[in-house]
C-alpha cells in the first residue's frame, strides 16, 4: 500500500533556501571550516523533485479529533496510579481533554513541585512529531516545550533541514512536569505518564516520530540499548489505534551542548530525516 506522504510543501523553493542558510549558520557555529560532506549533495535534483511534487499529492487533512467532550471519568482513588493513568488517557477524546486529564491527574509529586504543565505545541496535522525528555526550568516557567538553551539549539538544528514547530512538526516530552533540579526522569515516572503520551500520539496521528534523547527512545522503543546504539536508523513504535509508527531516535541537544564531538552524529540523523521526508513526498 502506498504511504500517505508527509506535507510536500515543506520542500518549496523558499524553504529550501532558508534551510540552506540555517544549515550553513549551524555548521559554522559547530566549527565546520571546510565545505565537504560524506558524499556530494545534488541540490539541483532536490529542487527539481520539490518542483515536481504535485499539488494533488498533498495528503487530505486528517479528520479533526472528535470535538465531543467526554464526561469526566470518575475513578476510584484506590485504583493503582498506572491503571488510573491508562483509563484517563483512553477516555480523552481530543487534545484539550487529554491536557485537562493530565492537569487533574494527581498521582505524581512532580505536579506539586512544578510551576506549569508542559503539554506540547506545534502543528498537529503535519505528520511529524518530536518527543523529548522532560521540561527544564525555562519550559516549566513558560509552560512550553524546548524553549531554553537546548530548545533553541533544537530549533536551529531542525531549521537547518527546513523544519520548524511553526510549520512542520508538533513537539512534546515524555514527562509533562519538570523533575526537580532537571534530574533524569525515573523509569517509574516515565511508565506513569506513558499512557498520556501514547494517547497524545494517537490523537495527533503522526506519520513519523523523532525521539529526542535516550529517555524518549527507551520509553517508546523499550529494550536495553542506549541512545548511541539506537540513533541513526528508523525503528517502529506501536501506538493503539494507529499501528506501527516509524521512529527515529536522535541525540538530545542538551547532550550536544556538553559533547560537541557528537554533533556529527546528530547532523547525520537530521540528514536521514530529511532524506526520508523527501522520499515520502516525492
Ligand atoms: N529538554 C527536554 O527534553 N525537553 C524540554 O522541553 C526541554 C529540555
Amino acid at each position: 500500500m502506498r504511504e500517505t506522504p508527509l506535507r510536500p510543501d515543506i520542500w518549496g523553493m523558499e524553504q529550501e533556501k532558508s534551510a540552506l542558510a540555517a544549515a550553513l549558520g549551524l555548521q559554522c557555529d559547530w566549527g565546520a571550516d571546510e565545505a565537504l560532506m560524506e558524499s556530494p549533495a545534488d541540490r539541483l535534483a532536490l529542487r527539481e523533485a520539490a518542483a515536481r511534487a504535485p499539488e494533488a499529492a498533498r495528503p487530505a487533512p486528517e479528520p479533526a479529533p472528535r470535538p465531543a467532550r467526554a464526561a469526566p471519568v470518575a475513578l476510584a482513588p484506590t485504583l493503582p496510579a498506572n491503571t488510573r493513568a491508562e483509563a484517563l488517557a483512553a477516555a480523552a477524546p481530543d487534545l484539550a481533554a487529554l491536557k485537562a486529564a493530565i492537569a487533574a491527574f494527581d498521582a505524581s509529586p512532580l505536579k506539586e513541585i512544578a510551576t506549569n504543565l508542559v503539554f506540547g505545541e506545534g502543528i498537529t496535522d503535519a505528520g511529524l512529531m518530536l518527543i523529548g525528555e522532560a521540561p527544564g526550568a525555562d519550559e516549566d516557567r513558560a509552560g512550553r516545550p524546548f524553549v531554553g538553551a537546548s530548545g533553541q539549539l533544537l530549533d536551529r538544528m531542525f531549521a537547518s533541514v527546513g523544519l520548524s514547530r511553526e510549520s512542520n512538526f508538533y513537539i512534546t516530552n515524555i514527562l509533562p512536569w519538570r523533575p526537580p533540579g532537571n534530574r533524569t526522569p525515573t523509569d517509574a515516572e516515565v511508565a506513569l505518564f506513558l499512557p498520556f503520551l501514547r494517547r497524545q500520539v494517537a490523537l495527533i496521528r503522526p506519520k513519523r516520530l523523532v525521539l529526542v534523547g535516550g529517555v524518549a527512545a527507551k520509553g517508546l522503543i523499550g529494550g536495553k540499548e542506549g541512545i548511541t546504539r539506537l540513533r541513526g536508523r528508523w525503528h517502529e513504535v506501536e501506538i493503539a489505534g494507529l499501528g506501527r509508527i516509524p521512529a527515529l531516535p536522535t541525540l538530545h541537544p542538551a547532550y550536544l551542548l556538553r559533547s560537541p564531538a557528537s554533533k556529527r552524529d546528530a547532523w547525520a540523523d537530521l540528514l536521514l530525516l530529511r532524506r526520508t521526508l523527501h522520499q515520502a513526498s516525492a
